[in-house]
């Protein structure tokens, strides 16, 4: 189990939910500058379940669920049955008081389980998704353990914050700024350290590395799109709302956490169009 995401999930679950992120724990797709953090994220739930070609009574895993919002509303909307897992047993409570609430439990359940070693049985999954849970996790496990539940047939569909384009661009970035190549490697230790920090164990790793996990366990067409810039916005978005509840969430994470969290948004914002990135992926089974 990756102990330190999930103790970092318990840890500020609650206070991202309530004064940064709101119902969804992850980017939202801007299809209109004014649209809301709240509407954003619905849309990339939405979106994903698009590119999962989700019908009514499928069987359906949530990888990495949250707090429930998504795996509910596709329970609801889509008529499917979800598993939603999640390594964090705080998420996984609010994720099941979610759907005792909205009575929704003959539909969705949601366990404490690992995704790269679910113990759940080979074939079970009609469709498998997996929202911006994927850079918390060892990618070739990851892969491999859901081709292995999905059935033959069976499709995933990702969404994660990775790293895109040249990676040699992140360097290149502070040797403009006049920095020499040793300082360089040291700044980028510097900001990724942040981002782990910041994000639970955060690993952001190159649209590459997914296309070659997903290869490597035996996944078929392939494909990938590249969200970058319309996920973009969300950045702003958690640095406003973090800077209107700073008190609140001072008083949750500590001082020290906040101030961590705000610079990772910079280096994100930073980075952005240069390396960091925002991915969507469907893969298939084959029959
Ligand atoms: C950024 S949140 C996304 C939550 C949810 N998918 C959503 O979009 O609202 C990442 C989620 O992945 C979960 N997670 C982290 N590592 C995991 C692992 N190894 N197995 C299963 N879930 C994991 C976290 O507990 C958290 O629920």
């Amino acid at each position: 189990m990756t102990a330190s995401a999930a103790t970092h999930y318990d840890r500020v679950t609650e206070a991202w939910r309530r004064w940064v992120m709101g119902e969804e724990l992850h980017f939202g797709l801007f299809r209109y500058a004014d649209a809301s953090l709240a509407e954003a994220t619905q849309e990339l739930t939405v979106h994903l379940a698009e590119l999962a070609q989700l019908q009514v009574g499928l069987q359906v895993l949530d990888v990495g669920c949250g707090v429930g919002t998504p795996g509910c509303d596709l329970a609801e909307h889509e008529d499917c049955r979800v598993l939603g897992i999640s390594t964090s047993p705080v998420g996984v409570a609010a994720a099941q008081a979610q759907a005792q609430r909205r009575g929704l439990t003959a539909k969705v359940e949601f366990q404490v389980r690992d995704a790269v070693a679910t113990g759940l049985t080979d074939d079970t999954f009609d469709r498998i998704y997996s929202l911006e849970s994927a850079h918390l996790m060892d990618k070739v496990g990851l892969f491999a353990e859901m081709y292995r539940v999905l059935r033959p047939g069976g499709r995933l569909s990702l969404c994660d914050v990775c790293l895109v384009g040249n990676e040699g661009v992140e360097l290149s970035s502070y040797a403009l700024l006049g920095f020499p190549n040793v300082a360089a490697l040291e700044l980028r230790r510097a900001v990724h350290a942040t981002m782990h920090r910041a994000f639970g164990s955060a690993v952001l790793s190159h649209t590459r590395v997914y296309q070659e996990a997903a290869l490597a366990a035996g996944f078929q067409e392939i494909t990938l799109y590249d969200l970058s810039e319309v996920t973009r916005p969300t950045l702003s978005r958690w640095a406003e709302n973090a800077a209107r509840h700073r008190g609140d969430l001072e008083e949750a994470l500590g001082p020290d956490y906040v101030e961590g969290f705000f610079l990772a948004l910079l280096h994100m914002s930073y980075g952005w169009g240069r390396l960091g990135g925002y991915l969507a992926m469907t893969a298939t089974k084959p029959a």
